[in-house]
């Protein structure tokens, strides 16, 4: 069945606020270097360019994490299919997301790395579905609080699909 896409953001109000969220961890960060850590895929292209908008000195790292088990049965433990490159020893680490969803993903991540012994660790994501969070995760910057509506683009995807769509979009199924 065929989907329609319904735009939530436009890639106008998307770049604005990535300027923004650069701005505010410019800010944030000035004196140090930031070291960006990018949760594949998803948070690909809003990190490129996050990254682009940040002017303090930056470094980049990516991982890629699956979740154990179904999203009902989830024990919260995910799996690391690709791991950093870098260790973090010192370092002031920026985890760059797509989306915070149930936020189970990301507490799990937050405290493994903190294992690792990072300066710091913040978090930064493109969106935020707040009301579905059953772990709670403490969020430093965020682009969008959204509604409980599945989105895509903008590196989130349906089946591997619509991950390029310079905009945020709802699907909807077709009639
Ligand atoms: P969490 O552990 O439930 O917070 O899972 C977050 C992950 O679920 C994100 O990194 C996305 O990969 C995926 N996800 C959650 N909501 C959506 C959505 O609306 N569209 C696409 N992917 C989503
Ligand atoms: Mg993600």
């Amino acid at each position: 069945m065929a989907e329609k896409i319904r735009t939530l953001k436009s890639e106008e109000i998307v770049d604005k606020r990535i300027c923004e969220l650069g701005a505010c961890i410019s800010r944030d960060y000035e004196g140090k270097q930031v070291h960006l850590i990018c949760v594949l895929k998803g948070g690909v292209f809003f990190m490129c360019e996050l990254a682009k908008r940040i002017t303090v000195p930056v470094t980049m790292d990516f991982m890629s994490v699956s979740s154990y088990g179904d999203d009902t049965k989830s024990s919260g433990v995910v799996k690391i299919v690709k791991d950093l490159d870098e260790p973090l020893e010192g370092r002031d680490v920026l985890i760059v997301e797509d989306i915070i969803d149930s936020g189970r993903t990301l507490s799990y991540l937050i405290e493994m790395l903190h294992k690792r012994n990072p300066a710091s660790i913040r978090l930064c994501t493109l969106l935020d579905k707040p009301e579905r969070r059953v772990r709670e995760v403490k969020v430093d910057y965020v682009g969008f609080n959204i509604p409980d509506e599945f989105v895509v683009g903008y590196g989130l995807d349906y089946a591997q699909k619509y991950r390029n769509l310079p905009y945020i979009g709802v699907v909807e199924e077709a009639e």
